[in-house]
């Protein structure tokens, strides 16, 4: 019953955003507090705050699941996220990279208004609900079918991808969690393309510097390419859910 009732606040919730919109909307003023990459003196990572904290906490996988039914109004209950890139997934994403973002997230160090009000502490508590759905999320397997490009220029999407990005995301996109690098690979490509385009211009905050430098010279058919190589790009098959597959937890 405490379940049904989390869900049925956040779609009340979220109906508010759809008629009055997000609270600072975009490129309106943002509150934000810590550094942006590009201002003199950001670091990439500092660590310190809740980050710091959750990362030295031993997860509880049930509280973990708990959590997530408020996250599952927008994520879905597989964790797959949508394929117009609305929601990301995050199943499968590793433990150490949800911990940061939702930490960077909640400390506004990255804009995300449609997220920020259902992550706060009042909402789901403090790091040890961040180390508890971290560990659910990485434990979810990854969806079977997500959104692709249009598949014109993979040949393309993939001598860029192992030229600038294998350094960090890995040869297959997995990424590495003990470094904080995302899992890309079987992302939805509209939010590739997003956060991409974002990090480019450095108005996602908590971007890697040297990933921006990388990326300057880009070209749209180039980010198209390389992010519709990287969507299509195959999670190792034990991470990977069957077609169809329902979360269980939240039947
Ligand atoms: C009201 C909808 C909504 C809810 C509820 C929500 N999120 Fe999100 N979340 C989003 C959106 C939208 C984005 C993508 C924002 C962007 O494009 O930068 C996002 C992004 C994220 C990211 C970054 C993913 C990445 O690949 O970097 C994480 C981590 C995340 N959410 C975790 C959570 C967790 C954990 C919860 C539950 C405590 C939650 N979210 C609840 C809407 C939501
Ligand atoms: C120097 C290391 C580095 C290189 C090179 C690099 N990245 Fe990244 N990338 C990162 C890090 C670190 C993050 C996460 C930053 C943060 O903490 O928010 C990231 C984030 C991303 C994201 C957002 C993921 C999400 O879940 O929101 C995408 C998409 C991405 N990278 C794609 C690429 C592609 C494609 C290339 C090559 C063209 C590339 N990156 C090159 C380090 C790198």
């Amino acid at each position: 019953m405490l379940k049904f009732k989390h869900t049925l606040a956040v779609a009340v919730a979220l109906s508010a955003f759809v008629t009055v919109g997000p609270v600072f909307a975009a490129g309106g003023e943002s509150p934000h507090k810590g550094k942006s990459v590009g201002e003199e003196g950001y670091v990439w990572n500092a660590g310190g705050g809740e980050e710091d904290e959750a990362l030295h906490l031993k997860p509880d996988l049930n509280n973990g699941k708990d959590v997530y039914e408020v996250c599952s109004a927008c994520h879905q209950p597989e964790g797959w996220g949508l394929t117009d890139g609305t929601f990301p997934q995050l199943a499968g994403q590793h433990a150490k990279v949800i911990i940061k973002q939702l930490a960077d997230i909640r400390a506004l160090n990255r804009d995300n208004p449609t997220m920020y009000p259902f992550a706060l502490p009042s909402q789901i508590g403090g790091p040890q609900s961040i180390a508890d759905v971290a560990a659910y999320t990485a434990k979810l397997k990854m969806n079977p079918d997500p959104g692709h490009g249009d598949g014109k220029d993979i040949d393309l999407g993939k001598k860029l991808y192992a030229d600038n990005c294998t350094k960090c995301h890995g040869a297959d996109g997995a990424g590495d969690n003990d470094k904080f690098f995302p899992r890309i690979q079987g992302q939805h490509y509209a939010y590739l393309i997003r956060q991409y385009e974002w990090i480019k211009a450095g108005k996602r905050r908590n971007a890697n510097p040297e990933m921006v430098q990388q990326i300057q010279k880009f070209s749209d058919r180039d980010t198209k390419a390389v992010l519709d190589y990287v969507s299509r790009l195959k999670p190792p098959a034990d991470m990977t859910a069957p077609k169809g597959w329902k979360n269980p937890d939240f039947q």
